[in-house]
C-alpha cells in the first residue's frame, strides 16, 4: 500500500536528532480506538505540522504526548526521556521543557494577561514578584503585544491578541519545545499570517522545536518543515508539502492536490512578509 512508501515515512533515520519520538501509540475512549500503533518523529529544531480530518485525533495525540491523556500501548520519548515511565520528578523536569497552546486558547478569564503568563512561573519557579512581572513583560514584547496589555483581561483582547498572549504564556519558562493546537483557527487571514511569521521568527531565534496542529494550508506551506497527515489511526504520510502533493492517497490528494490546496500555493497564497 502507498503508506509504506519509504520516502514519506513518519520515522526518521536513527542518526536523526529527534526531539519527540512516538512509537506504536495506541489510544482510545471506551471501545473506540483513536490511534492504532501510530509512529511519529519530530526532529529537533523543525516545525512539524500535523493535519487530518476533523475528529481524526490530532488534539488527542498532542494531549497524549504531553501526558494529559492515557495511552493504552506504545512509547513516547521527549528530548531523550521516556515520557510515560519517567518518575514524577523527572516528568516535572520534562514538563518544564515544553510550552503548550491549547485549541481553546484557554487563558484564565479572571486573570490579567501578565498574571496568565505568570501561572507557569508560579508552578515551577520560586521567583520574586518583580522578577516575574519583568519576565512577563519580556514575553509580551517577544510575541509583539504592547506593554499596556499586561493589565488587560482576556475579554479585552482581540482574537489575535489572545493567541499571542497564550503563546507568551507557553513561552513563560523558556521551553525547548512548543505544542500548538490550531493556533490560527478563527483568525482573519492577515492576523493568521502575522501569527505564522511570529512562530517562524521564534523558531529561528530561539531554536525551538514545534509540533503544530493546523487546518491552515497557508500555514503548512509558509512555515512547516514537514507535515504529518493523520488518518485511519496513524500517520499516513509525513513529508514536505511538495512531497505530499505527489503522494498517492485519496485523502492526501484531496487535501493537498484539490482546489483549495492548489489555491494556497498559487498567486493568491498568503505571502510571507
Ligand atoms: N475525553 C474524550 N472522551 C471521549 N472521546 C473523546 C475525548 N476526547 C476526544 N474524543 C474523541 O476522540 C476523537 C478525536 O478527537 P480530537 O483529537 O479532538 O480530534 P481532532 O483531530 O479534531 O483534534 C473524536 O472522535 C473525539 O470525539
Ligand atoms: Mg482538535
Amino acid at each position: 500500500m502507498e503508506r509504506s512508501s519509504p520516502l514519506l515515512s513518519p520515522i526518521l533515520p536513527d542518526s536523526a536528532d529527534v526531539a519527540v519520538r512516538v512509537r506504536g501509540l495506541v489510544t482510545g475512549f471506551e471501545d473506540k480506538i483513536i490511534h492504532d500503533h501510530l509512529d511519529l518523529d519530530v526532529a529537533r529544531g523543525e516545525i512539524l505540522g500535523l493535519v487530518g480530518g476533523s475528529g481524526s485525533g490530532k488534539s488527542v495525540l498532542m494531549r497524549t504526548i504531553i501526558g494529559l491523556n492515557p495511552a493504552r500501548a506504545g512509547h513516547v520519548s521527549i528530548l531523550g526521556q521516556d515520557a510515560f515511565t519517567a518518575d514524577p520528578e523527572a516528568q516535572r523536569a520534562l514538563r518544564r521543557q515544553w510550552g503548550v497552546l491549547f485549541q481553546e486558547g484557554a487563558l484564565f478569564s479572571g486573570l490579567t494577561v501578565a498574571e496568565n503568563i505568570e501561572v507557569p512561573m508560579r508552578e515551577f519557579l520560586a521567583l520574586p514578584e518583580p522578577v516575574m512581572a519583568a519576565l512577563a513583560g519580556a514575553r509580551l514584547r517577544q510575541v509583539g503585544l504592547p506593554s499596556d496589555s499586561c493589565t488587560k483581561y482576556p475579554s479585552e483582547l482581540s482574537g489575535g491578541m489572545k493567541k499571542r498572549a497564550g503563546l507568551a504564556r507557553a513561552l513563560a519558562l523558556d521551553p525547548q519545545l512548543l505544542f500548538l493546537d490550531e493556533p490560527t483557527a478563527g483568525l482573519d487571514p492577515i492576523s493568521a499570517a502575522a501569527f505564522d511569521n511570529l512562530i517562524k521568527l521564534l523558531k529561528d531565534t530561539l531554536g525551538l522545536t514545534l509540533f503544530l496542529i493546523t487546518h491552515d494550508l497557508d500555514t503548512l506551506i509558509a512555515i512547516c518543515d514537514r507535515v504529518a497527515v493523520l488518518g485511519e489511526g496513524r500517520v499516513l504520510a509525513c513529508g514536505t508539502v511538495d512531497e505530499l502533493r505527489q503522494y498517492d492517497h485519496p485523502w492526501v490528494q484531496q487535501y493537498f492536490g484539490g482546489p483549495r490546496g492548489r489555491a494556497a500555493s498559487g498567486p493568491m497564497a498568503r505571502e510571507l512578509a
